[in-house]
């Protein structure tokens, strides 16, 4: 199906923030039935140019167009109006509020009331095979049956525009297959879709057409047929590494050792059921398996976080099992959060104070009580280089930094001191392809320092890339530890709680 105008225009779209013009006159076309994909870096201006077109942010320069017809959006509320609905790259539900509440907010009057609200979540989840209870508490739900809630508060509108910014980052690749169908679905029904992501494969698997932003500014379309490595160069302006580039592991005597840890959780069922495993000074082993399976409590327990935790966590032969996450942290651990809105960073905090959170206790950053403002700023001010975050300055709140850049942030801070262990959860999560090729070259770093390094991964790719060995979990239990070369197949199989011992291996 197609129409006459492009069913979405934007002309000349330019968004500044202070001194920094996040979008530079941008223009983009969308037509109905066509999935759009926007490619670009973090921080290049994807979500900003999404937000002005939502309503959310005024332009300062240019404008929307609907069929040809300029549009006027005060809001989020004229644009739903419009037709334009949007699956956000942060959640935007209201936690304590139920599915169908969060379905009719801002929406009351089309729905009429929270009846409507109810029949339409159940509607649209019986046409996409959704399994949601409109009754269900947000907070209750998984992240990817919240990803589910927000789609079908975008569907809920009969939107002809849907926007998915970054909606694959916490799916399984099972669950972002179904929503790559879905968009399929309903571009064939001719809305029109725009859709980011920072995963190459899923660009080229479902795209129509591509642009590419940089900087913010549009430095072009791609082609579908496009290759992920030539994708990957227009979007950073430089050849990108996509395989991680590693020599074979050198062992150091540094170990860490888990033994029969177990985790209760509230209910006191176990998330994680008699794990064992060793990792030595100078390897990676990377934790695999569908999310859910216990790798959260897993990580959190070796960090102090599960008050319900029994077994043992030996780092070089101390027990860290017991101690507070203070004593873990000096300990040398190093922890990267599986979310880093949740337990890695205060938005409200600049740049440079998120860098020293942990770091409160003493030196280098503190003497007699205060804070050494030239250390602290010295070290920010390093850190923004090196890890290339993207930001007006180390006195930029967190909380207005593209979602790539915050993780950048929790790296730096993680990574940036003396570490004895290395435990990182989801570390390349929401990452532009450059920024994850630099990643991946510091957890490989830690390990050529010789400190065992835990990487947890539902990425296979990643896993795959990183691992000298690899545990996979399931229903939290370990079904098994095999090398780094294992084949996808088998390694998907364990996913799916097939036990697996290599041969020669103790089980
Ligand atoms: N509310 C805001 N206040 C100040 N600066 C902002 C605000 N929102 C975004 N920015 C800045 O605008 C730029 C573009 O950010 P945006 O979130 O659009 O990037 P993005 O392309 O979506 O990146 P990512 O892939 O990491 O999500 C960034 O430098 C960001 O710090
Ligand atoms: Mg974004």
């Amino acid at each position: 199906m197609t129409t006459e105008h492009s069913s979405l225009e934007l002309r000349g779209i330019t968004k500044r923030f202070g001194a920094l013009t996040a979008n530079d006159h941008i223009d983009l076309e969308v037509r109905a039935g066509e999935i759009h994909c926007l490619l670009g870096e973090n921080g290049a201006g994807k979500s900003t140019l999404m937000n002005v077109l939502y309503g959310l942010y005024q332009a300062d320069e240019g404008e929307i167009l609907l069929d040809g017809v300029v549009q006027r959006f005060a809001g989020p509320g004229d644009a739903m109006r419009a037709g334009i609905g949007m699956v956000h790259q942060h959640f935007m539900l209201i936690p304590v509020f139920t599915v169908a509440e969060n379905v009719l907010l801002g929406h009351e009057r089309a729905l009429g009331g929270l009846a409507g609200a109810k029949q339409k979540v159940r509607e649209i989840s019986q046409r996409f095979g959704f399994h949601i209870d409109p009754d269900a508490k947000i907070e209750d739900l998984p992240v990817g049956v919240q990803q589910r809630v927000e789609i079908i508060k975008a569907l809920s509108q009969d939107a002809r525009v849907l926007v998915f910014d970054e909606p694959t980052a916490v799916l399984t690749p099972q669950e972002t297959d179904e929503l790559m169908a879905i968009m399929q679905q309903l571009r064939d029904e001719g809305t029109a879709i725009v859709f980011i992501t920072h995963k190459l494969r899923e660009v080229r698997a479902i795209a129509d057409k591509i642009t590419v932003i940089r900087l913010g500014k549009v430095v072009g379309e791609a082609s579908p047929q496009s290759s992920s490595t030539e994708l990957a160069s227009m979007m950073v302006g430089r050849p990108v590494e996509l395989t991680v580039q590693k020599n074979p592991p050198v062992l150091t005597d540094n170990t860490l050792e888990v033994a029969g840890l177990t985790v209760l959780d509230a209910l006191g069922q176990k998330v994680v059921n008699d794990v064992s495993f060793t990792v030595r000074g100078g390897e990676v082993l990377c934790i695999a398996g569908v999310q859910g399976n216990g790798q959260t409590e897993l990580t959190e327990a070796i960090l102090g976080l599960q008050p319900k935790a029994s077994g043992s966590v030996r780092l070089n032969g101390r027990e860290l099992l017991g101690k507070s996450v203070r004593d873990v942290l000096d300990a040398g651990v190093g922890f990267v959060p599986e979310d880093r809105k949740v337990d890695g960073l205060v938005g409200e905090f600049t740049i440079a104070e998120n860098l020293m959170l942990d770091r409160y206790q003493g030196a280098p950053f503190v003497s007699a009580g205060t804070v050494d403002r030239g250390a602290r700023d010295e070290f920010a001010t390093e850190k923004l280089g090196a890890f290339d975050i993207r930001a007006q300055g180390i006195h930029t709140n967190v909380g207005t930094l593209s979602g790539g850049n915050q993780q950048k942030v929790v790296l730096a801070r993680e990574l940036g001191r003396p570490l004895a262990l290395l435990v990182a959860s989801q570390p390349t999560r929401g990452l532009d392809v450059g920024s994850i090729e630099f990643v991946h070259s510091q957890i490989i770093a830690s390990r050529d320092a010789g400190i065992p390094v835990i990487v947890v991964s539902t990425e296979l790719d990643e896993v795959v890339g990183l691992a000298d060995r690899i545990a996979v979990m399931y229903r939290g239990g370990v079904v098994g530890v095999v090398p780094a070369d294992t084949s996808r197949d088998t390694l998907g199989l364990m996913m799916a709680g097939e036990r697996h011992t290599p041969e020669g291996a103790a089980a």
